[in-house]
């Protein structure tokens, strides 16, 4: 099944075209990881396909249900809510109000598989930058999503964390969630079976 597909996508800021012609076609259960140098364009690629930037020209088809972690959070550390709280803000859906039994196991579930349950009390403004990060990808993960954007999920992650990670995105893999990642890290391209890399360029005109 097809979890995205653009056909020669343009994105633009201003006159500066960064992406150009952009084509590329992802099935369910694929891991796509984007490479590049700073400034080719990784970021704005992402956010084109989650919606935070229009086409100038060229076609996207996407999921119904895509989430995004954006790559460096944007969060007010001095909101007041707590690991849990924000965890479960993932689940919400268009028309609900409340949040079910549901929504709390599966909040439980990944905070559990991400390691941060033992923090789901703590208010956000306590954690390390490597704990925030989890506690974003659990959200995300709380979408259930068909289509998962993850713009350098691993800066700041130790190895112990990293592992989790990918363990967990081998996990929605599996289950036929298509993921999008930005990575500098080379080691990364390595560990999942089901991928392709895609190197951005810098010559933006
Ligand atoms: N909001 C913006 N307005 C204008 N130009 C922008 C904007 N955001 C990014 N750019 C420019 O677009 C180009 C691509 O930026 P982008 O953030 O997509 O790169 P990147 O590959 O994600 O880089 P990094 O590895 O540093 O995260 C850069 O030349 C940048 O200066
Ligand atoms: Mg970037």
């Amino acid at each position: 099944m097809i979890r995205l597909e653009l056909e020669n996508a343009v994105i633009k800021y201003g006159d500066t075209a960064i992406i150009k012609n952009f084509s590329l076609k992802v099935e369910s259960g694929e891991m796509i990881f984007v490479t590049g140098s700073n400034g080719s364009g990784k970021s704005t690629l992402i956010r084109g396909i989650a919606g935070l930037l229009p086409l100038s020209s060229g076609k996207i088809f996407r999921a119904e249900r895509v989430s995004y972690v954006p790559q460096v959070e944007e969060a007010d550390r001095n909101f007041p809510a707590t690991v849990k709280e924000i965890v479960l803000t993932g689940t919400q859906r268009k028309g609900k109000l409340f949040y079910t039994q549901n929504d709390k196991k599966l909040a439980e579930k990944f905070m559990k598989e991400l390691g941060i349950f033992e923090l789901s009390d703590s208010k956000i403004k306590t954690l390390s930058g490597g704990q925030l990060r989890r506690v974003f990808l659990a959200r995300a993960l709380c979408g259930e999503p068909e289509l998962l954007l993850l713009d350098e999920p691993c800066a700041g992650l130790d190895a112990e964390s990293h592992k989790i990670l990918f363990g967990c995105l081998q996990k929605i893999l599996e289950k036929g969630c298509a993921i999008i990642m930005v990575t500098h890290d080379d080691s990364d391209l390595e560990g999942i079976k089901n991928s392709r890399v895609i190197e951005m360029s810098n010559n933006h005109e």
